[in-house]
């Protein structure tokens, strides 16, 4: 005959594997349903993470450029809390790209919105504005436009 106490013990050991089984069963259905809802998502969805990460790791090939680009632009391009448009990342900067390359420089310039006069760069000219946006607005990132 069992004691209370060790009848208890049986009792909950049962239960909790019942709950754990119960749980394995949970989790692998919301795996399998993750991995084909991922799988569904993956090519029209814009990926903040891979925009993020691509951003950061782009680089002017220029020499003088990418010295230019560290020190000013990057400090802002490449991080989202700034709210700048992020290097790479065509979907932001296509709205900004229709406006005209004039324009875009002029902003940098005088300043616009949350940026800084001469992005921060005040020893930059204009050819070197016009080829930092050049790089900046390229679209590098993986989503279509
Ligand atoms: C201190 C942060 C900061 C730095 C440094 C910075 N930017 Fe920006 N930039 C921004 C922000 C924020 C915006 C978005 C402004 C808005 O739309 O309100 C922006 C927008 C722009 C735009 C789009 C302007 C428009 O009219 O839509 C261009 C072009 C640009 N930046 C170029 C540059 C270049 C080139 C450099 C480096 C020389 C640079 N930025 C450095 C923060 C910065």
């Amino acid at each position: 005959m069992l004691r209370p106490s060790q009848n208890l013990s049986s009792r909950s050991n049962h239960l909790s594997k019942g709950f754990t089984l119960r749980l394995r069963q949970v989790m692998g259905v919301c795996f399998i349903s993750y991995f084909f809802i991922g799988l569904s998502a993956c090519s029209p969805a814009k990926d903040p993470a891979a925009i993020l990460l691509n951003a950061q790791t782009a680089q002017p090939e220029d020499e003088h450029l990418a010295e230019i680009y560290q020190r000013s632009c990057k400090t802002c391009h490449t991080l989202a809390e700034t709210t700048a448009p992020l290097v790479g990342d065509g979907e932001a900067w296509a709205p900004r790209i229709d406006k005209g390359m004039g324009v875009l420089v002029d902003h940098v310039i005088n300043g616009f919105g949350g940026m800084p006069p001469y992005g921060l760069c005040m020893d930059c000219e204009v050819h070197e504005f016009e080829q930092l946006i050049d790089f900046m607005a390229k679209d590098t990132s993986s989503h279509p436009l």
